[in-house]
């Protein structure tokens, strides 16, 4: 039987693996940037339209006022920066063309990837991690009564009624520095409630998750329903099926690109950055390789397949994309599967296992005694028990945090066979 891995299917080009030269710091590293929240912003699970609610100053002081033992209803953030280089596409619309003809066609479109050089997170500093982390809690208060509004050319209509910042679907918040300089977008994921204390799921949002991060439409074993018709008995899975079925059904990418275009809209010379916690991190990395954005993903799961197959045209360096996660997060590793896992137990099939751009991995489970353990995925685990800390074995190399690396040699879904499997 010929074994292929879902990487070496990767359209030509499109070179997700690629060890590309690595990213520079400038000698003089900019300052440190201070960030306030401004907008609250919220996606139901069953479109992909974005709404926003702004956040006055009153709330601010009541934030301000507040204090937890995360330190995350804080009214400011300060986050340290330094240079990077990001590569966006001269166009949305260029880039969404070359992605249709790749689907389409399977035909690479020559895309103009402008190179800059622009401020981002300063990835060394542990407290700009533990900041940047804080910022995608979601344990804020929120105002009362938020007037949700849409930017349909309107910016002051109130969202009717019925929405439930409680319910599912992602959300998060824009932050911005006091001149709008530059903009941070937190996107909270959908599966922290799944695993913990917190709202319910939505059906679709299952759905986007086991199709974007699994192997092949979530058939866990004969069990289970799949979430598209591509398994083709024994290991085999159709790949074009896959594919199709995501083009038709995911939501899960047109939500971040709709989030960045309005947001960018509303600060239209910010340099905005991308952060994200579990599946918002995985969405934060989409919409950053996109437009060329800096992002911080904290225990994103594995996102280079679905970005591969979603066709997302691959820009000439990812170094810009930071992953932050340890060792004993099974959803960050790739490790929440089998029938009795506890992902499985929940109905979710996260099996992906490799990450775009460079990853900062912890070892909690060699050099911390860590179990895995799918409750150390929680954001307030990662402040509380990672990030606020010096980590010793950094220390010892005299660094702050675990040197960000590519992860060159990642395999997943390695004993799937991925081809033309008509059913
Ligand atoms: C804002 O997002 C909506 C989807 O929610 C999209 O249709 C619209 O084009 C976006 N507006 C701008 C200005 O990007
Ligand atoms: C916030 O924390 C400080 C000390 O950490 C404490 O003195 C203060 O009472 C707390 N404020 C609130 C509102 O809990
Ligand atoms: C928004 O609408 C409210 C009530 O409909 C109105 O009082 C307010 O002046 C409007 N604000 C702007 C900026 O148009
Ligand atoms: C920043 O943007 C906000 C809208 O969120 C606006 O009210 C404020 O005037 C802007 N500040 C500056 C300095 O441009």
């Amino acid at each position: 039987m010929l074994v292929t891995s879902a990487a070496s299917l990767l359209v030509p080009l499109l070179s997700w693996l690629s060890g590309d030269k690595p990213s520079n710091a400038l000698t003089h590293d900019p300052p440190s940037l201070q960030f306030e929240l401004r907008h609250l912003h919220a996606v139901s699970a069953n479109s992909a339209h974005v709404m926003f609610s702004d956040v006055f100053p009153q709330a601010l002081t009541s934030l301000a006022a507040m204090n937890d033992s995360t330190g995350s209803t804080k009214a400011t953030y300060t986050v340290g920066t330094r240079k990077t280089k990001t590569f966006r596409p001269s166009s949305f619309a260029a880039h969404a063309r070359a992605r249709l003809r790749s689907m389409r066609f399977g035909e690479n479109e020559w895309l103009d990837w402008g190179e800059d050089e622009i401020t981002s997170p300063d990835v060394e500093s542990r407290a700009s991690l533990l900041e940047l982390a804080k910022m995608t809690n979601n344990a804020y208060v929120e105002p009362d009564d938020p007037a949700w509004y849409d930017l349909e050319g309107k910016w002051n209509i109130t969202y009717p009624f019925g929405w439930e910042p409680e319910s599912d679907g992602f959300r998060g918040h824009v932050f911005a520095t006091p001149d709008n300089s530059t903009i941070v977008i937190s996107i909270k994921g959908t599966s922290a409630g799944l695993f913990g204390s917190g709202g319910v799921t939505a059906k679709k949002d299952k759905l986007n998750d086991n199709l974007l991060f699994s192997c092949c439409c979530a058939r866990v074993d004969w069990t289970w329903t799949t979430v598209c018709g591509c398994y083709r008995g024994g290991w085999k899975c159709d790949q074009s099926c896959v594919e199709d079925a995501l083009a038709v059904e995911s939501l899960f990418y047109p939500i971040g690109t709709n989030l960045y275009n309005n947001v960018s809209y509303m600060y239209p010379h910010a340099n905005v950055w991308m952060i994200g916690h579990s599946l918002g991190g995985a969405l934060a990395s989409l919409v950053g390789v996109t437009f060329g954005l800096p992002v911080i993903a904290f225990e994103s799961p594995g996102e280079r397949l679905a970005a591969t197959r979603l066709h997302l045209p691959s820009p000439p360096s990812t170094h810009h994309v930071t992953h932050v996660y340890h060792t004993a997060d099974p959803i960050a590793m790739g490790t929440c599967n089998g029938v009795l896992s506890s992902c499985a137990l929940g109905g979710y099939a996260l099996e992906t296992a490799c990450h775009i751009g460079k990853s900062i991995v912890y070892d909690t489970v060699s050099d911390a005694d860590w179990t895995v353990d799918v409750r150390t995925h929680g954001i307030v685990n990662v402040i509380e028990k990672l990030l606020a800390d010096p980590w010793p074995p950094s220390q010892e190399a005299g660094r702050e945090v675990p040197e960000a690396k590519v992860e060159e040699d990642c395999t997943e879904c390695y004993s799937w066979e991925f081809g033309d499997f008509p059913a």
